[in-house]
Protein backbone atom coordinates (compact mmCIF):
# COMPACT_ATOMS: atom_id res chain seq x y z
CA UNK A 1 0.00 0.00 0.00
CA UNK A 2 1.72 3.30 -0.73
CA UNK A 3 0.45 7.08 -0.61
CA UNK A 4 -1.11 6.97 -4.21
CA UNK A 5 -2.65 3.05 -3.78
CA UNK A 6 -6.95 3.25 -3.89
CA UNK A 7 -8.05 2.55 -1.05
CA UNK A 8 -11.53 1.43 0.42
CA UNK A 9 -12.36 1.68 4.04
CA UNK A 10 -16.07 0.55 4.36
CA UNK A 11 -17.46 2.10 7.64
CA UNK A 12 -15.59 4.89 6.84
CA UNK A 13 -18.46 7.18 9.65
CA UNK A 14 -18.05 4.54 12.26
CA UNK A 15 -15.78 4.73 15.28
CA UNK A 16 -13.14 2.62 13.75
CA UNK A 17 -13.34 3.85 10.19
CA UNK A 18 -13.27 7.31 10.65
CA UNK A 19 -9.98 6.47 12.92
CA UNK A 20 -8.27 4.57 10.10
CA UNK A 21 -9.41 7.56 7.47
CA UNK A 22 -7.97 9.96 9.62
CA UNK A 23 -5.04 8.73 10.01
CA UNK A 24 -3.90 7.47 6.58
CA UNK A 25 -4.98 11.22 6.00
CA UNK A 26 -2.67 12.12 7.82
CA UNK A 27 0.33 10.43 6.80
CA UNK A 28 -0.65 11.48 3.27
CA UNK A 29 -2.36 8.89 1.30
CA UNK A 30 -4.43 10.31 -1.45
CA UNK A 31 -6.90 8.27 -3.02
CA UNK A 32 -9.30 7.20 -0.28
CA UNK A 33 -12.76 6.04 -0.98
CA UNK A 34 -14.82 6.67 1.70
CA UNK A 35 -19.09 5.92 0.72
CA UNK A 36 -21.50 6.37 3.33
CA UNK A 37 -23.92 4.42 3.24
CA UNK A 38 -26.56 6.75 2.19
CA UNK A 39 -24.34 6.66 -1.06
CA UNK A 40 -23.90 2.84 -0.62
CA UNK A 41 -25.72 0.35 0.80
CA UNK A 42 -23.56 -2.69 1.55
CA UNK A 43 -26.17 -4.33 2.08
CA UNK A 44 -27.17 -4.36 -1.59
CA UNK A 45 -25.07 -6.85 -4.02
CA UNK A 46 -25.97 -5.32 -7.01
CA UNK A 47 -24.72 -1.68 -5.99
CA UNK A 48 -21.39 -2.95 -4.34
CA UNK A 49 -21.21 -5.03 -7.61
CA UNK A 50 -21.88 -1.64 -9.58
CA UNK A 51 -19.48 0.62 -7.24
CA UNK A 52 -16.64 -1.63 -7.42
CA UNK A 53 -16.56 -2.07 -11.07
CA UNK A 54 -16.76 1.79 -11.06
CA UNK A 55 -14.20 2.48 -8.49
CA UNK A 56 -11.93 -0.56 -8.40
CA UNK A 57 -10.04 -0.39 -5.06
CA UNK A 58 -6.43 -1.91 -4.46
CA UNK A 59 -7.01 -2.35 -0.68
CA UNK A 60 -9.71 -3.21 1.28
CA UNK A 61 -10.75 -1.84 5.18
CA UNK A 62 -13.52 -3.75 6.23
CA UNK A 63 -15.01 -1.85 9.06
CA UNK A 64 -18.67 -1.75 8.29
CA UNK A 65 -21.63 -3.50 9.86
CA UNK A 66 -24.51 -3.27 12.66
CA UNK A 67 -22.43 -2.85 15.75
CA UNK A 68 -23.92 -2.60 19.30
CA UNK A 69 -23.29 -3.66 22.87
CA UNK A 70 -25.01 -6.39 24.74
CA UNK A 71 -28.71 -5.30 25.10
CA UNK A 72 -29.03 -3.99 21.78
CA UNK A 73 -27.70 -7.45 20.47
CA UNK A 74 -30.44 -9.24 22.69
CA UNK A 75 -32.97 -7.15 20.98
CA UNK A 76 -32.24 -7.55 17.48
CA UNK A 77 -30.59 -10.46 16.98
CA UNK A 78 -32.30 -10.61 13.10
CA UNK A 79 -30.47 -7.31 12.59
CA UNK A 80 -27.60 -8.59 13.76
CA UNK A 81 -27.11 -11.84 12.17
CA UNK A 82 -28.84 -11.00 8.35
CA UNK A 83 -27.11 -7.51 8.42
CA UNK A 84 -23.51 -8.26 8.89
CA UNK A 85 -24.06 -11.49 7.26
CA UNK A 86 -25.15 -9.71 3.87
CA UNK A 87 -22.11 -6.93 4.32
CA UNK A 88 -19.65 -9.20 5.15
CA UNK A 89 -20.43 -11.53 2.35
CA UNK A 90 -20.89 -8.44 -0.52
CA UNK A 91 -17.46 -6.40 0.60
CA UNK A 92 -15.63 -10.41 0.36
CA UNK A 93 -16.84 -11.52 -2.68
CA UNK A 94 -16.72 -8.11 -4.28
CA UNK A 95 -13.08 -7.55 -3.44
CA UNK A 96 -12.80 -10.96 -4.80
CA UNK A 97 -14.13 -10.22 -8.37
CA UNK A 98 -12.64 -7.08 -8.48
CA UNK A 99 -9.12 -8.30 -7.82
CA UNK A 100 -8.28 -6.37 -5.16
CA UNK A 101 -4.36 -6.68 -3.60
CA UNK A 102 -5.34 -6.65 -0.04
CA UNK A 103 -8.36 -7.12 2.15
CA UNK A 104 -8.36 -6.51 5.85
CA UNK A 105 -11.54 -7.38 7.44
CA UNK A 106 -12.26 -6.40 10.73
CA UNK A 107 -12.95 -9.28 13.60
CA UNK A 108 -13.65 -9.24 17.02
CA UNK A 109 -12.69 -10.24 20.59
CA UNK A 110 -16.36 -11.12 21.16
CA UNK A 111 -16.09 -13.99 18.20
CA UNK A 112 -14.00 -15.80 20.90
CA UNK A 113 -15.62 -18.42 23.04
CA UNK A 114 -16.04 -18.08 26.74
CA UNK A 115 -13.25 -18.74 28.44
CA UNK A 116 -12.83 -20.48 32.09
CA UNK A 117 -9.70 -19.21 34.20
CA UNK A 118 -6.98 -16.53 33.92
CA UNK A 119 -6.04 -17.89 30.30
CA UNK A 120 -4.81 -15.55 27.44
CA UNK A 121 -6.83 -15.60 24.74
CA UNK A 122 -5.24 -16.63 21.77
CA UNK A 123 -6.58 -17.05 18.08
CA UNK A 124 -6.32 -21.24 17.91
CA UNK A 125 -9.11 -20.93 20.95
CA UNK A 126 -11.81 -19.93 18.08
CA UNK A 127 -15.13 -22.73 18.23
CA UNK A 128 -13.03 -24.19 20.80
CA UNK A 129 -15.77 -24.19 23.30
CA UNK A 130 -19.42 -22.82 23.77
CA UNK A 131 -19.76 -18.94 22.46
CA UNK A 132 -21.07 -16.17 24.79
CA UNK A 133 -25.37 -16.18 24.28
CA UNK A 134 -26.02 -12.56 24.53
CA UNK A 135 -24.06 -11.39 21.05
CA UNK A 136 -23.97 -15.18 19.29
CA UNK A 137 -26.01 -13.47 16.18
CA UNK A 138 -23.38 -10.89 15.80
CA UNK A 139 -20.41 -13.18 16.18
CA UNK A 140 -21.19 -16.38 13.96
CA UNK A 141 -22.20 -13.52 11.14
CA UNK A 142 -18.85 -12.50 11.71
CA UNK A 143 -16.81 -15.71 12.44
CA UNK A 144 -18.22 -16.99 8.69
CA UNK A 145 -16.65 -13.67 7.67
CA UNK A 146 -13.42 -15.03 8.82
CA UNK A 147 -13.96 -18.33 7.18
CA UNK A 148 -15.15 -16.37 3.76
CA UNK A 149 -11.32 -14.88 3.90
CA UNK A 150 -9.76 -18.40 5.23
CA UNK A 151 -11.52 -19.67 1.89
CA UNK A 152 -10.46 -17.26 -0.45
CA UNK A 153 -6.96 -17.59 0.89
CA UNK A 154 -6.91 -21.12 0.65
CA UNK A 155 -8.75 -21.58 -2.55
CA UNK A 156 -7.42 -18.76 -4.78
CA UNK A 157 -4.12 -17.70 -3.10
CA UNK A 158 -5.88 -13.78 -2.14
CA UNK A 159 -4.04 -12.08 1.43
CA UNK A 160 -7.33 -11.42 3.38
CA UNK A 161 -6.40 -10.74 6.72
CA UNK A 162 -8.31 -10.92 9.67
CA UNK A 163 -7.20 -8.70 13.05
CA UNK A 164 -9.43 -9.60 16.58
CA UNK A 165 -9.36 -6.16 18.45
CA UNK A 166 -10.64 -6.09 22.24
CA UNK A 167 -13.22 -3.89 23.22
CA UNK A 168 -12.55 -0.37 21.41
CA UNK A 169 -13.11 2.93 22.68
CA UNK A 170 -12.84 6.30 22.13
CA UNK A 171 -14.24 9.59 19.49
CA UNK A 172 -16.66 8.54 16.56
CA UNK A 173 -18.12 6.02 19.98
CA UNK A 174 -21.95 5.34 20.24
CA UNK A 175 -23.09 7.02 23.39
CA UNK A 176 -27.08 5.99 22.90
CA UNK A 177 -28.64 4.74 25.76
CA UNK A 178 -29.68 1.63 24.28
CA UNK A 179 -27.00 0.59 21.52
CA UNK A 180 -23.85 1.69 23.48
CA UNK A 181 -20.70 -0.40 24.61
CA UNK A 182 -19.38 -0.72 28.42
CA UNK A 183 -16.93 2.40 28.17
CA UNK A 184 -19.82 5.14 26.51
CA UNK A 185 -22.67 3.35 28.74
CA UNK A 186 -20.69 4.32 31.63
CA UNK A 187 -19.42 7.91 30.39
CA UNK A 188 -23.04 8.84 29.82
CA UNK A 189 -24.07 7.61 33.15
CA UNK A 190 -21.40 9.33 34.98
CA UNK A 191 -21.87 12.79 33.11
CA UNK A 192 -25.85 12.65 33.87
CA UNK A 193 -25.18 11.90 37.03
CA UNK A 194 -23.24 14.96 37.59
CA UNK A 195 -25.63 17.13 36.01
CA UNK A 196 -28.09 15.76 38.06
CA UNK A 197 -25.76 15.47 41.16
CA UNK A 198 -26.99 12.02 41.78
CA UNK A 199 -26.40 10.86 45.30
CA UNK A 200 -25.24 7.27 44.26
CA UNK A 201 -24.74 6.15 41.08
CA UNK A 202 -25.98 2.23 40.23
CA UNK A 203 -23.58 0.15 38.16
CA UNK A 204 -24.70 -3.34 37.18
CA UNK A 205 -22.65 -5.85 38.20
CA UNK A 206 -20.29 -6.72 41.40
CA UNK A 207 -17.26 -4.62 39.10
CA UNK A 208 -15.34 -7.78 39.71
CA UNK A 209 -15.06 -8.74 36.18
CA UNK A 210 -12.30 -7.57 34.14
CA UNK A 211 -12.12 -6.37 30.69
CA UNK A 212 -9.63 -5.30 28.01
CA UNK A 213 -9.75 -1.80 25.96
CA UNK A 214 -7.68 0.01 23.43
CA UNK A 215 -8.18 3.30 22.15
CA UNK A 216 -9.63 3.68 18.70
CA UNK A 217 -7.05 5.48 17.50
CA UNK A 218 -4.56 2.70 18.19
CA UNK A 219 -6.45 0.30 16.44
CA UNK A 220 -6.29 2.68 13.55
CA UNK A 221 -2.32 2.54 13.59
CA UNK A 222 -2.61 -1.43 14.34
CA UNK A 223 -5.09 -2.36 11.63
CA UNK A 224 -2.93 0.09 8.76
CA UNK A 225 0.28 -1.06 10.39
CA UNK A 226 -0.98 -4.74 9.45
CA UNK A 227 -1.92 -3.97 5.69
CA UNK A 228 1.93 -3.07 5.25
CA UNK A 229 3.33 -6.18 7.49
CA UNK A 230 0.79 -9.16 7.86
CA UNK A 231 0.19 -11.52 5.41
CA UNK A 232 -1.34 -14.70 7.02
CA UNK A 233 -4.72 -16.26 7.61
CA UNK A 234 -4.27 -17.06 10.62
CA UNK A 235 -6.34 -14.48 13.19
CA UNK A 236 -4.19 -12.00 15.06
CA UNK A 237 -5.32 -10.24 17.90
CA UNK A 238 -4.86 -6.43 18.57
CA UNK A 239 -5.44 -5.40 22.28
CA UNK A 240 -3.62 -3.33 24.88
CA UNK A 241 -2.64 -6.31 26.59
CA UNK A 242 -4.07 -5.17 30.04
CA UNK A 243 -7.46 -5.85 31.62
CA UNK A 244 -9.19 -3.58 34.16
CA UNK A 245 -11.93 -3.97 36.82
CA UNK A 246 -15.34 -2.78 35.85
CA UNK A 247 -14.94 -1.21 39.32
CA UNK A 248 -11.24 0.21 38.87
CA UNK A 249 -12.88 1.59 35.38
CA UNK A 250 -15.59 3.15 37.04
CA UNK A 251 -13.76 4.94 39.48
CA UNK A 252 -11.22 6.63 36.69
CA UNK A 253 -14.49 7.82 34.75
CA UNK A 254 -15.78 9.13 37.76
CA UNK A 255 -12.50 11.27 38.44
CA UNK A 256 -12.42 12.44 34.56
CA UNK A 257 -15.89 13.29 35.14
CA UNK A 258 -15.80 15.11 38.47
CA UNK A 259 -18.93 13.16 39.50
CA UNK A 260 -19.16 13.70 43.10
CA UNK A 261 -21.81 11.12 44.46
CA UNK A 262 -21.20 7.47 45.35
CA UNK A 263 -20.79 4.25 43.32
CA UNK A 264 -23.12 1.61 43.81
CA UNK A 265 -22.38 -1.98 42.32
CA UNK A 266 -25.53 -3.87 41.68
CA UNK A 267 -24.56 -7.48 41.97
CA UNK A 268 -28.07 -8.68 41.11
CA UNK A 269 -27.65 -7.40 37.79
CA UNK A 270 -25.55 -9.91 34.73
CA UNK A 271 -22.02 -8.62 34.09
CA UNK A 272 -20.78 -11.56 31.25
CA UNK A 273 -17.58 -13.69 31.90
CA UNK A 274 -15.09 -12.66 34.53
CA UNK A 275 -12.07 -12.32 32.62
CA UNK A 276 -11.47 -11.14 28.85
CA UNK A 277 -7.83 -10.88 28.07
CA UNK A 278 -6.38 -11.12 24.70
CA UNK A 279 -3.06 -12.43 24.07
CA UNK A 280 -0.88 -10.29 21.72
CA UNK A 281 2.58 -11.36 21.91
CA UNK A 282 2.45 -11.70 17.93
CA UNK A 283 1.58 -8.33 16.85
CA UNK A 284 3.71 -7.10 20.22
CA UNK A 285 6.51 -9.41 18.78
CA UNK A 286 6.02 -7.99 14.97
CA UNK A 287 6.81 -4.31 16.85
CA UNK A 288 3.03 -2.69 17.51
CA UNK A 289 2.15 -1.78 21.19
CA UNK A 290 -0.81 0.20 22.28
CA UNK A 291 0.28 4.04 22.75
CA UNK A 292 -2.68 6.02 24.31
CA UNK A 293 -2.80 5.21 28.36
CA UNK A 294 -6.40 4.51 29.68
CA UNK A 295 -6.80 8.16 31.60
CA UNK A 296 -5.75 9.86 27.80
CA UNK A 297 -7.96 7.76 25.93
CA UNK A 298 -10.88 8.40 28.15
CA UNK A 299 -10.22 12.17 28.53
CA UNK A 300 -10.41 12.53 24.70
CA UNK A 301 -13.29 10.19 24.83
CA UNK A 302 -15.59 11.90 27.58
CA UNK A 303 -14.43 15.62 25.65
CA UNK A 304 -15.72 14.14 22.13
CA UNK A 305 -19.41 13.19 24.26
CA UNK A 306 -19.30 16.57 25.44
CA UNK A 307 -19.34 18.24 21.69
CA UNK A 308 -21.69 15.60 20.22
CA UNK A 309 -23.89 15.45 22.64
CA UNK A 310 -24.09 19.61 23.57
CA UNK A 311 -25.02 18.87 26.72
CA UNK A 312 -22.60 20.24 29.26
N1 LIG B 1 -16.65 -0.89 18.79
C1 LIG B 1 -15.93 -1.86 19.32
O1 LIG B 1 -15.73 -1.93 20.55
C2 LIG B 1 -15.32 -2.91 18.44
C3 LIG B 1 -14.51 -3.90 19.04
C4 LIG B 1 -13.94 -4.88 18.24
C5 LIG B 1 -14.21 -4.90 16.88
N2 LIG B 1 -15.00 -3.95 16.32
C6 LIG B 1 -15.29 -4.05 14.89
O2 LIG B 1 -14.95 -2.85 14.23
C7 LIG B 1 -15.85 -2.64 13.14
C8 LIG B 1 -16.40 -1.23 13.20
O3 LIG B 1 -17.01 -1.01 14.46
P1 LIG B 1 -17.42 0.46 14.93
O4 LIG B 1 -17.44 0.45 16.40
O5 LIG B 1 -16.61 1.47 14.18
O6 LIG B 1 -18.92 0.53 14.44
P2 LIG B 1 -19.83 1.83 14.11
O7 LIG B 1 -19.24 3.04 14.72
O8 LIG B 1 -21.22 1.46 14.47
O9 LIG B 1 -19.71 1.97 12.53
C9 LIG B 1 -20.34 1.08 11.68
C10 LIG B 1 -20.11 1.54 10.27
O10 LIG B 1 -20.77 0.61 9.40
C11 LIG B 1 -21.50 1.35 8.45
N3 LIG B 1 -22.67 0.61 7.97
C12 LIG B 1 -23.61 0.00 8.71
N4 LIG B 1 -24.54 -0.55 7.90
C13 LIG B 1 -24.17 -0.26 6.63
C14 LIG B 1 -24.71 -0.52 5.35
N5 LIG B 1 -25.85 -1.22 5.21
N6 LIG B 1 -24.06 -0.06 4.26
C15 LIG B 1 -22.91 0.66 4.39
N7 LIG B 1 -22.34 0.92 5.57
C16 LIG B 1 -22.97 0.48 6.68
C17 LIG B 1 -21.94 2.62 9.16
O11 LIG B 1 -22.24 3.61 8.18
P3 LIG B 1 -23.40 4.71 8.37
O12 LIG B 1 -23.01 5.48 9.61
O13 LIG B 1 -23.34 5.51 7.14
O14 LIG B 1 -24.65 3.93 8.56
C18 LIG B 1 -20.69 2.93 9.96
O15 LIG B 1 -19.78 3.65 9.16
C19 LIG B 1 -16.92 -3.73 13.23
O16 LIG B 1 -16.59 -4.73 12.31
C20 LIG B 1 -16.77 -4.26 14.63
O17 LIG B 1 -17.11 -5.61 14.71
C21 LIG B 1 -15.56 -2.94 17.07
Amino acid sequence: MNKQSKIYIAGASGMVGSSIVRILKKRGYKKLLIPNSNQLDLIDQLKVDKWFKNNRPEYVFLCAGKVGGMFSNMKYPADYSVKNTLIIANVINMSFKYDIKKLLFMGSSCLYPIQNGNKKIKPEMLLSRPMENSNIHYSISKINGYFMCLGYNKQYGTNYITPMPCNIYGPGDNFSENHSHVIPALIRKFHFAKLNKTKNLIIAGSGNVKREFLYVDDLAEASIFLMHRYNNSKLINVGSGKDISIKNLSYLIKKIIGYEGNIIFDRKKPEGVKKKLLDVSVINKMGWRQKTDMISGLTKAYKYYKKVSNIN
